[in-house]
């Protein structure tokens, strides 16, 4: 089967700073993939090459049949038009606007949506996913805690119907139980709504118990790959990511 996100040898530099060098990764439809890597690694760079904020200076990204990146910036896709396309991006940071309410922070989220009833419908849908969103829903996102921010940034990445979720350390400064939480939420999307999710973490332990596989990230670098399962047991991840 083809993959769904596929990428090829690609780099990325940062003038003379090498993020990513000659990075191949692919994503199957209907998976959940994690990447992981220690801080500087290059995994928030993987994802904005993805989107189209990064060019690279070789390699390819396809989606599906479509290129999204390439060497060549006139044949890559625009980042304004990659949602269109069914990619929804969450942001390292989460990146949600404090000064608007929750509804607000999710009718931004449905800004290529014409249909009001769809917005409606897909509103309801997120307050059954976190029902703690829907009791807060006309609150400022500013008095909403971390952990609540951080499913307020997913919700508003999932009202545009995407078909690839890419998460950016959704688990950042979060306690475990709280980012457990989340990536539960995160499998019973991919499970029930069959949103392929692209998973950027530190935390090893948890992002490798919530996908299928993984890849590990060092300087810019894939060093390891497998079945989740394999990653979690291996020596090197042990070592390296799961203070073993
Ligand atoms: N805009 C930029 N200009 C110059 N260097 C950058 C820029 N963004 C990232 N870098 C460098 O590129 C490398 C990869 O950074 P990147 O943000 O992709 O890492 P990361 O794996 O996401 O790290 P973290 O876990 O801390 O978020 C780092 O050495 C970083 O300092
Ligand atoms: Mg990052």
């Amino acid at each position: 089967m083809k993959p769904l996100l596929n990428i090829e040898d690609i780099s990325v530099n940062y003038g003379a700073i090498k993020a990513l060098k000659n990075v191949s990764m692919s994503v199957n439809k209907g998976h959940i993939v994690s990447l992981i890597g220690a801080n500087g690694a290059g995994k928030s760079t993987l994802l904005k090459a993805i989107v189209g904020l990064e060019p690279l200076i070789g390699g390819s990204i396809t989606y599906g049949d479509i290129t999204l990146a390439t060497d060549n910036i006139r044949k890559s896709i625009r980042t304004e038009n990659i949602a269109k396309l069914g990619i929804s991006l969450v942001p390292e940071g989460r990146h949600v606007f404090t000064d608007m309410s929750v509804e607000e922070n999710l009718d931004m989220g449905a800004f290529l949506v014409r249909d009001d009833a769809l917005i409606k419908r897909k509103k309801e849908e997120m307050y059954d996913f976190f029902p703690i969103l829907g009791e807060r829903r006309r609150q400022k996102t500013r008095s909403l805690s971390g952990g609540e921010q951080q499913m307020m940034a997913i919700a508003r990445a999932l009202m545009s119907s995407p078909k690839l979720l890419l998460l950016d350390e959704p688990g950042l400064g979060l306690a475990p139980l709280i980012v457990q939480d989340i990536f539960e939420k995160i499998a019973y999307i991919n499970k029930t709504e069959n949103i392929t999710v692209f998973l950027v973490e530190q935390n090893a332990k948890m992002a490798l118990k919530a996908s299928t596989e993984g890849y590990v990230m060092e300087n810019g670098r894939i060093v390891l790959s497998g079945s989740s399962e394999k990653l979690l047991k291996s020596k090197e991840v042990q070592e390296a990511y799961l203070g073993a």
